[in-house]
């Protein structure tokens, strides 16, 4: 354990710790790690103070007036079995590489789900990296039994002159995509894309997540922190009605990386009674990266998600974990119930 009186072990975040936290971020993790509007404080603030509902809980260890260790419980809300369950996402767990192994990660995440238990969390979750697993599975953490898979589509075939697979794999996989091509037409005078979101969203959001067992709740306020603040990154909204009702909803993030355009699809849902919704989606899409000249769309979503057959009718192909770009490269969701029960 540290013992210098300069160190202060753990404190809770407070306003004026913001830009030595960004600071600390930035030095060591480049953080946030993707495009957003503004400055890396300003994703701070979007992240941490304009998060709407519960206030999230931060942690920090300093040292000489540095950051050098922090967690936090984001909170948020799941439906479990249909009920609404408060939660919060565990992350941003980092610890200055000149101060592993004195217990600082463990201190934190000792006070991060201490102040969460008394906040009404019920449940922590996590999307750890493998070192952050590890230590969470000592805690208690259970790794969900849901496997996440990695669905890409190639959009431009000069992605086979990047990668070198060679003239016959492209034109196998230009008569794949010739089979496909029905699975991604688009719909007419469905798919729109939208800048705000339309005053039924929440009928469409809850009718799609009652699907599940164990869902992420995406409320209108959710949604429109999460896509519609600049601040917290790049995205587009894909919306479809049918005779004026919303009937499904995607998210895009369209981003470049080593000279390339690629587009993650970071949200799709759809009424259960309009499932065709979900083509109509993927195709725009689709249209839409093409037309911009993006080389690859890609998805990461559960295996056994409603909509990977809309994916699969479109072309996609499923990739191994390990290849993915762009995007976290975590395949488990470990989650730990804080014993409170409401
Ligand atoms: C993971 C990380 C936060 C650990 O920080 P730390 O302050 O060194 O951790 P602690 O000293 O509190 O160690 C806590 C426990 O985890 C173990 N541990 C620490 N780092 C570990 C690693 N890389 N792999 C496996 N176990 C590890 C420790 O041995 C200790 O267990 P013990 O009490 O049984 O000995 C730090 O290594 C880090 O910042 N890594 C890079 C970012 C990262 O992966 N963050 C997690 C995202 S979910």
């Amino acid at each position: 354990m540290l013992t210098d009186r300069a160190t202060v072990p753990a404190d809770r975040i407070r306003i004026e710790d913001r830009e030595g936290l960004v600071s600390f971020f930035k030095d060591v993790m480049n953080w946030p790690g993707f495009e957003h509007a503004g400055s890396t404080s300003d994703y701070w603030d979007w992240k941490y103070l304009r998060k709407p509902g519960p206030k999230p809980i931060g942690y920090a260890s300093w040292h000489y007036g540095k950051a050098i260790s922090h967690a936090s419980i984001v909170p948020t809300q799941l439906m479990v079995d249909g009920r609404a369950v408060a939660a919060g996402q565990l992350g941003d767990m980092y610890t200055h590489p000149d101060h592993r192994g004195n217990g600082l990660a463990e201190s934190m995440l000792e006070r991060v789900e201490r102040q969460a238990d008394a906040d009404g969390i019920e449940i922590v979750f996590a999307f750890p990296s493998e070192a952050g697993g590890r230590i969470i599975a000592k805690r208690g953490y259970q790794e969900l039994p849901i496997s996440f898979a990695h669905y890409h589509l190639i959009t431009n075939l000069m992605f086979f002159e990047r990668v070198s697979l060679g003239p016959l794999k492209k034109a196998a996989y230009k008569a794949m995509m010739m089979t496909k091509a029905p699975g991604r037409r688009p719909i007419p005078g469905m798919v729109a894309e939208v800048t705000d979101l339309p005053d039924d969203i929440d009928d469409m959001t809850q009718r799609f997540e009652a699907q599940f067992d164990l869902v992420l709740r995406h409320d209108r306020r959710y949604l429109e922190w999460r896509y519609g603040d600049p601040h917290g990154g790049a995205f587009r909204t894909l919306l479809a009605t049918v005779d004026g009702r919303t009937v499904g909803l995607a998210v895009l993030r369209p981003y470049f990386m080593d000279g390339a355009g690629y587009m993650d699809i970071v949200d799709l849902m759809a009424d259960p009674d309009h499932p065709q919704a979900a083509r109509g989606l993927v195709a725009q899409a689709i249209e839409m990266a093409t037309a911009e000249g993006i080389v690859e769309v890609q998805s990461w979503v559960p295996s056994d998600h409603p909509l990977v057959p809309f994916l699969l009718r479109a072309g996609f192909m499923q990739r191994t974990p390990w290849a993915m770009r762009g995007g976290c490269a975590c395949s488990a969701i470990l989650v730990m119930g804080t014993g409170r029960r409401r």
